[in-house]
Formats: structure tokens, sequence, C-alpha cells
């Protein structure tokens, strides 16, 4: 090539027109470039479980098989998938910098202990959206690399929560409260599970639908600001979690000739997880009158008069957010209603 040449294809790198026979990528107006200005291979429905490259690379020979268990595009892939990756990544915080830590002192005692009792089984259900992701990114051919990107920085979204919610926890002194070993056998039922799909409705949809709404709570009733902003920062990272889980639903529902069918398939998932657990995406009973504590500003009985009916009517508003999605992800009010019905009953019922 000579250096003639090489200058008119610069030029047109920066501008993104194409060159003769190979369009480059496509600058967006301030400069930047997203995944979605480079000239990709389309994302096909099913690719073999073999090879190590990214779609659209030309080889002489099939690739090397591999043990990838999401070889099709309805079962990783959502149409908000582009949009969730810049917005992770924009909103990346710091646990260590971005928290006001020593507004964080000086907490009532009563208001601490309860704050200690719900982080700590908080805690727990973040290693589940932490591990479970990160157990499934490597079964993801990269024909769908764009699901593998966004979940890896949902693993790295969950490990700050880890952090942010351990240093809450030994802020004042408290540490981490009993564990239930309910709650356990609960995470570990979830985290065996082995079909993404299943294992993405239950976390990303179900649990993270309900965590969304506790952090809403949580921004409402913290006893100081350092909690404060933890869950308001840990909202805005949940709320991505859970529209990528309903996209995902919705591109699957909507590749199905009868979505209730899958609906159905879903339902037994849950119907599975109730006959050994009773936890997962509700609230236990312990965690429920921790809140109430919170929510109420103490134990006494005046206190208990006000937090005991505002964790009853956040409950009666987790049922109806959670069927909202469902309807949301494309099920029938049949379908949704039933497995929302389930999910009461494998939450451990309610106050
Ligand atoms: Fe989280
Ligand atoms: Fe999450």
């Amino acid at each position: 090539m000579d250096p003639q040449d090489r200058k008119t294809e610069s030029e047109a790198a920066a501008t993104g027109s194409a060159t003769a026979d190979r369009p480059v990528a496509q600058l967006e107006p301030d400069g930047s470039l997203l995944l979605t200005g480079l000239p990709l291979a389309p994302v096909p429905e099913r690719v073999d479980p073999a090879g190590i490259v990214f779609r659209g690379a030309p080889r002489t020979q099939p690739g090397p098989p591999m043990p990838y268990s999401i070889t099709q595009r309805k079962m990783v892939w959502a149409d908000n998938l582009h949009e969730l990756i810049e917005r992770a990544k924009r909103r990346q915080w710091n646990a260590s910098t971005d928290i006001p830590w020593a507004a964080g002192r000086n907490v009532a005692p009563d208001l601490e202990d309860a704050l200690a009792g719900v982080l700590t089984w908080m805690l727990q259900q973040e290693y589940a959206a932490w591990y479970l992701p990160a157990k499934f990114v490597g079964q993801i051919h990269p024909a769908y690399t764009e699901a593998g990107i966004f979940l890896s920085t949902q693993v790295v979204d969950e490990a700050r929560h880890v952090e942010a919610f351990l240093k809450r926890l030994y802020l004042n002194g408290v540490g981490l409260r009993e564990v239930s070993p309910g709650t356990e056998s609960s995470i570990k039922g979830l985290l065996m599970q082995e079909d993404f799909a299943r294992a993405s409705f239950l976390l990303h949809v179900l649990g993270e639908g309900t965590f969304t709404d506790l952090f809403h709570l949580l921004i409402e009733i913290s006893p100081d600001d350092a909690t404060r902003q933890i869950m308001v920062r840990s909202l805005e990272d949940e709320a991505r979690h859970v529209a990528y889980g309903v996209g995902r639903l919705q591109t699957q529902l909507s590749g199905e000739k009868d979505p209730d069918l899958l609906g159905q398939q879903f339902v037994e998932a849950l119907e599975g997880r109730l006959s050994f657990t009773y936890e997962v995406s509700g609230l236990p009973p312990q965690v429920q009158e921790a809140l109430a504590i919170l929510a109420g500003g103490g134990r006494s009985p005046a206190a208990q008069g006000r937090g005991v009916p505002r964790i009853r009517q956040f409950i009666a508003e987790l049922n109806e957010n959670r069927k909202r999605r469902l309807l949301q992800a494309g099920f029938s009010e049949q379908v949704a209603e039933h497995i929302s019905q389930l999910h009461i009953r494998s939450s451990g019922g309610l106050m």
C-alpha cells in the first residue's frame, strides 16, 4: 500500500465511510466507538458447540468441540444488550470511595442490629447473583459475546455489592449475624441450576426483581446515609440485571408458538424448588421482622405499630411488581398469576 492509499484509508476510517470493499467502523459523533458501530456478522439463531472465536470469522475447518451449553440466540440474547453494556460501564462505582462511610456512624443499637440481620441475608443472596452468571459465562458460545460481556459486568457489580455490604456490616463493629440454614440450601438450589434460561428466569427476573424492590424500600428506611447511598447505587446496578432478564425472556417468549408452554417449564422449576427450599427470592420471616424494626424506627410497640404495616404493604407491592414483570416479558395473565402465587409459596409465607 503506498502512503497515499494509507492516507485515504485513514481519512475514510475517521469519518466512518466505507473503503472500496470493506466497511469500516462507524464512530459516534463524540468520537467513541460502540459495538453497534462495528460491521459485525449477524447474530445466528443457533450454532454448533465448537470453536473459540467471535461470529463471522473465516475458517477452513471446523473448530474444536467445546462444552458450550448456550448455543441458541433465544436462550441468551436480549434486544437491550448493547444499551445495558454501555450503561454498566458508565455507572461503575467504588465501594471504598463513593460511599460516605462516616455518615454511617452513631446508629441506634436496635437499628444497627436489625440492619445487620437484613444485610447478612442480602449478602448471601449477592453470592447467588455473583456466582451464577460467573458459572455460565464460560458456557456461552462466542457467537453471543455481547451477552458474555454484559454478564461479566454483572459479575463485577455483584462482587462490589458483597464488598459494600461487608463494609457496612463491620462499620460499627456488629459484623455478620447468624446464618439461616434454609437460606444457604435455598441459594445452593439456585446455584446448582444447569439450564441457563431457567437460572436466568429465577435469578434475573424473580430474585433480582425482588431485590430492586427491596433496595427501593431500604432507600426509604435506612437508618443512615452511608447505608442509603449503598442502596441507591446498588439499585441502579440491579435494575440493569433485571432489564437483561426481562429482555432475555422477551426474546425467548417471542420465538415460542405457545409462550405459556415455556411458562409451564418455569413453573416446574419453581415447583422443584418448593420441595426443598423456601427462600431465594422472597423474604424470610426474620428478615421481614428486621425490616419492620428499621421501618418503624425501633422495637417499641409504637415503632412496631408503624413498621409492621409498612412491611405488609411492601410485600403486597413486591407481589404486584413481580406480576407486572411477568406480563411485561410476555406471559399470559393466567401464567403470570400462577408463577407469582408459586413464588409467594416458595418464599416462605408472608408477614
Ligand atoms: Fe447485587
Ligand atoms: Fe444483581
